[in-house]
Order: C-alpha cells, then sequence, then structure tokens
C-alpha cells in the first residue's frame, strides 16, 4: 500500500481525507498538533475505517520534527498538506501568527521531502485566492486578486511557493486543490466540523441555531446583485471533497512527467444563494429555521462558484453528494456534537 502523510489530519477536511485515502487502499499516516481538532478524531477515524492509523503529534512548522517523523515512516509515495490555521476573522487580527504558522509549515514540509524522489505533493487551497472573480464560474486560469484577508493571502503565497520550488528543478510532482465551501460530514455521524466557539461559517452556525445552541441565524445581506439578493457560493460535500484528494494522488501516480505543478478547482460547479442553503436544509431535515436579514458582512464576495471542468477531465472528478445530503449530514453531526456539548 502507498503511504500518505497527511498534515492535519485531524481536521475537518484532513480527517475526512484519511478515510477517503484508507478506504480506496492507501495507508495515510497523519501528522497533526492538535491544535484546532480533538485527539479523539483519531479514534473515530479508526472505527470508520476499522484500521490502526499512525499519528505524529507535531507542529509542522517545527522542520526537525517533520523530518524526524518522515524519516521514521519510511517509504513515503506522497505528502497531502492540510496543516494550516483557516479563520478569515482571526488572520485579520492576528496576521503575523497566520504567516508564520501558515507559510511557515509549507515551508517546513516542504523543505522535508525535497530529497525524496518520485514524490507526489498536494496543497490544500482555497477559492478565496481568486478574491472577487472577475468572470463565473471561476476557473483555475482566473487570476488572484486581491484576497479578501490574510488568510487568504497566505494561501496565495503558499501557492506561489510551490510555483518557484517546483520550476526551482526540485522534482516533485505537486498538485494544488483551491477548495471552493466544503460543508457537511461523514454519513456515519463520527466526524465532521468541529468549529470552537462561534461559528465563522454559514452551515456550522446554521446547524447550531437549528439545535438550540444558538438563538438565531442572521443572513449577512440580502441587497446584493443576485436574483434573491444574497451572497452565492458553491457548497461541496466533504465526502466528495475528501475523494478529491484520492483521485488527484491516483492522477499523479500515472503521470509520465517526474516534476509537474497543476492547479485544480474543487467544488460542485454550481451557485447557491444563502437563503437556498437555508431553503436545501428546511427541506433536508423538516427543521423550519429562525433566521433574520442582517448587514453585509465586510469582504464578502458576491458571487463565487466553481468550473470543475479541468478536474472533471483530468482527474475523473464527480461530485456524488447534494447539497441536501450535505445538510442531513451536517444536522446529524450536530446532533452528535449535542450529545457531548461540542
Ligand atoms: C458563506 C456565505 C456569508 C455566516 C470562507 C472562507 C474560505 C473558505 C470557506 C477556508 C457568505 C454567509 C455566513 C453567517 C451568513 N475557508 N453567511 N451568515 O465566506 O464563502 O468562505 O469559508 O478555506 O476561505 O473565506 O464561507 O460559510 O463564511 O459564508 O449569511 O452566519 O454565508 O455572508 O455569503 P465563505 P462562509
Amino acid at each position: 500500500m502507498k503511504k500518505i502523510i497527511v498534515t492535519g489530519g485531524a481536521g475537518y477536511i484532513g480527517s475526512h481525507t484519511v478515510v477517503a485515502l484508507a478506504e480506496a487502499g492507501y495507508l495515510p499516516v497523519v501528522i497533526d498538533n492538535f491544535a484546532n481538532s480533538d485527539e479523539g478524531v483519531i479514534g473515530r477515524i479508526q472505527s470508520i475505517i476499522e484500521k490502526e492509523v499512525s499519528v505524529h503529534k507535531i507542529d509542522c512548522t517545527d522542520e526537525s520534527a517533520v523530518k524526524e517523523a518522515i524519516e521514521k515512516e519510511g517509504d513515503i509515495a506522497g505528502i497531502i498538506h492540510f496543516a494550516a490555521h483557516k479563520a478569515v476573522s482571526i488572520s485579520v487580527e492576528r496576521p503575523l501568527a497566520y504567516y508564520r504558522n501558515n507559510v511557515g509549515a509549507l515551508i517546513s514540509v516542504m523543505k522535508s521531502v525535497q530529497s525524496l524522489e518520485n514524490f507526489s505533493f498536494v496543497f490544500s487551497s482555497s477559492a478565496t485566492v481568486y478574491g472577487q472573480p472577475d468572470s463565473l464560474p471561476v476557473s483555475e486560469n482566473s487570476p488572484f486578486k486581491l484576497a479578501e484577508s490574510p488568510y487568504g493571502r497566505t494561501k496565495q503565497i503558499c501557492e506561489s511557493i510551490i510555483t518557484d520550488v517546483i520550476a526551482s528543478g526540485l522534482l516533485m510532482k505537486a498538485v494544488t486543490l483551491r477548495y471552493f465551501n466544503p460543508i457537511g460530514a461523514h454519513p456515519s455521524g463520527r466526524i465532521g466540523e468541529l468549529p470552537r466557539g462561534k461559528p465563522e461559517n454559514l452551515i456550522p452556525y446554521l446547524t447550531q441555531t437549528a439545535v438550540g445552541k444558538r438563538t438565531q441565524l442572521t443572513v449577512f445581506g440580502d441587497d446584493y446583485d443576485t436574483p434573491d439578493g444574497t451572497c452565492i457560493r458553491d457548497y461541496i460535500h466533504v465526502v466528495d471533497l475528501a475523494r478529491a484528494h484520492v483521485l488527484a494522488l491516483d492522477w499523479m501516480s500515472v503521470q509520465c512527467h517526474s516534476s509537474f505543478n497543476e492547479v485544480f478547482n474543487v467544488g460542485s460547479g454550481y451557485g447557491t444563494s444563502v437563503l437556498d442553503a437555508i431553503r436545501a436544509f428546511e427541506k433536508a431535515t423538516g427543521i423550519s429555521l429562525n433566521y433574520r436579514i442582517g448587514d453585509r458582512r465586510i469582504g464578502d464576495v458576491a458571487v463565487s462558484y466553481a468550473d470543475v471542468s479541468k478536474a472533471k477531465r483530468c482527474l475523473g472528478y464527480f461530485t456524488r453528494l447534494s447539497l441536501e445530503d450535505a445538510m442531513r449530514d451536517a444536522y446529524n453531526w450536530q446532533l452528535k456534537l449535542n450529545c457531548f456539548s461540542r
């Protein structure tokens, strides 16, 4: 089995990707400092895949620790690098912490693997690198615009670092996946998003409102230039997103070039407004959601959804789960979280 290091493998997307890797016959190994996840995730991953998962509790900015973990693991076919902070508002308050952590971790991981041969490197990026796109749907050729936050800028910088490292002649197969809006949870209800404190993102705030943890969801503005006035996003079930990482590794393993750097959008390819998302939740769960229309949130782009034709053409990627599947699974996960009051 091909061994794949998953940095940030205890996180939201990372944990679902560890499951998808194991189910696809890979041997995932987790590196995580558990700064933004809890160690119980590992046991719950193991209960889903019915296998042990090797874990290294280290911080990816600690280059010697990363190198030591990689040497310990031995024959590694690739790395999927998720480990990063991702809270937009905190990145605005603490930009240096975000640059040090997100950019520092990438540099540390890339330096740790540069001597490995025939190696696949998958980087976790975000549609936020596009800023407010000029044309829709957003394609991989869309230019980087001014990112809406230091978090977004760390993703832009990291992508540029990867480009420069590959251009410098380092023999590595690199793929960057630009995620649109990951939502939902594993259908088993054993893993999902673990927001700490007040959720920034729509779906966890919505599900917390549905279970009474929050009193009311505020829709951030209904005066945008969209059909119903609310912002439009491309929501993708996290299980479909996780599977895209497996497809990327499969694709990389059959490429004849020893070094390349490819970027793929990963989304549903469809735009959904905030009000549509609320209606999809209500339809999937039968729950009437308590919400109000409030002011716009600074930094929000009006419309963003993906052109996923390149991933479909090259990776054979397609979504299997619907928006309502994601809403159902998100709510089911929230009910489980309520059991251990998160
Ligand atoms: C979605 C829509 C809000 C909360 C962010 C990051 C991006 C990526 C995904 C990491 C927007 C509206 C939200 C609420 C609302 N993360 N909303 N009420 O902003 O598209 O993207 O998460 O990679 O980098 O920027 O996602 O879920 O925060 O917001 O009306 O309480 O829901 O205005 O239109 P976003 P989001």
